[in-house]
């Protein structure tokens, strides 16, 4: 674990637990980034990365629960599962229809849900799940913020129509994005993202497929999962778009940490960005849920760095 700050308490009979769960699950980073933010914050917690097979989430939510952990971190392919197993939802997961965090509460007294970030629970007392969603506002923060982008007015092509596009491509749209093109292998599902963007906002530019030809835009976004592994197609037609059209483009996948999009992207003068920071961000608002404190951003934006540093 590249972990700077070593953590002060020993794991001991009173260390809580909160793990990332995900199938396959080797190559988060989420272990390097959440440990950094928990022993900055003095807590003695440890974060795990816990291989799950959809079929046994139901079971590992309850084992968690039961065992105590403070909180969880969901990912591939347990997202939208969640939505259907845990107890409460937040209004971040109902409205982008996804969970990536959990927190747990204890009921310690009729009626009263407590945090179990600060203490045990009483003993016997019933226990809940309440599932979040942080990518959403975590993708905004990190275009803004890692591209310096103005979404307000702005033009994008979001690549992508699965669990992380649809989630983009509607979020992008509550920013304020004026023009958007959402273009899928699946065309179906980018069909079913625009007509959720326009049930929401009627007057939105929303369009499945690729823009004009010559037609500029401010962002590309590569929110599927092409260029995580090496061979992987490119994840757009480079006969219908030409990257040039573009100014900035964004790409989700973090590891590795420039591929081929956005290789080309750079090349052809868009200003680039992966996706790092989206999952700084969801991650460090994830920590602030669970243990009620501002997280430590900048100690967990260097731990991540130099994970993917060194584990590239
Ligand atoms: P996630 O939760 O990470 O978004 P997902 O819901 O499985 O995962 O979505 C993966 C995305 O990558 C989808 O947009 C998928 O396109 P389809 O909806 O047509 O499946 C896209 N994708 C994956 N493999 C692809 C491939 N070989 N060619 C084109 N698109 C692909």
């Amino acid at each position: 674990m590249s972990n700077s700050i070593p953590h002060e308490h020993p794991i001991d009979a009173s260390t809580r637990y909160c793990a990332v769960l995900g199938c396959p699950i080797r190559h988060s980073a989420s272990p390097a980034l959440q440990n950094a933010g928990i022993a900055a914050l003095r807590l003695n917690w440890r974060y795990l990365a816990l291989a799950v097979e959809p079929e046994r989430l139901p079971e590992v939510l309850k084992g968690a629960s039961s065992m105590g952990f403070v909180g969880l971190n969901l990912t591939v392919p347990h997202k939208i599962l969640a939505m259907e197993l845990v107890d409460e939802l937040d209004g971040s997961a109902r409205q982008w229809g996804a969970v990536n965090t959990i927190k747990f509460e204890a009921e310690t007294s009729p009626g009263t849900w407590t945090s179990l970030a600060r203490e045990d629970p009483p003993a016997g007392a019933r226990i809940r799940s309440v599932g979040y969603n942080t990518d959403a506002d975590a993708i905004v923060r990190s275009l803004q913020e890692d591209l310096e982008l103005t979404l307000e007015g702005s033009s994008a092509v979001v690549l992508g129509a699965g669990g992380a596009g649809a989630v983009a491509a509607q979020r992008l749209a509550m920013a304020g994005v004026d023009h958007l093109y959402l273009v899928n292998r699946t065309v179906s599902k980018a069909e079913k993202v625009a007509s959720l963007i326009r049930a929401h906002n009627p007057s939105q530019h929303v369009e499945v497929g690729y823009p004009p030809p010559g037609k500029k835009v401010g962002l590309i976004l590569n929110a599927t999962s092409l260029g995580l592994k090496t061979g992987d197609p490119i994840p757009w037609d480079p006969g219908v778009l030409d990257l040039r059209q573009a100014s900035h483009a964004y790409d989700m996948i973090y590891r590795p940490a420039e591929t081929p999009f956005l290789q080309t992207a750079r090349e052809t003068g868009c200003r680039v960005a992966n996706g790092m920071g989206m999952l700084l961000y969801q991650g460090a608002r994830a920590l602030e849920i669970w243990s009620g404190q501002p997280a430590p951003v900048e100690t967990m934006r260097n731990a991540l760095r130099r994970h993917l540093e060194t584990h590239p």
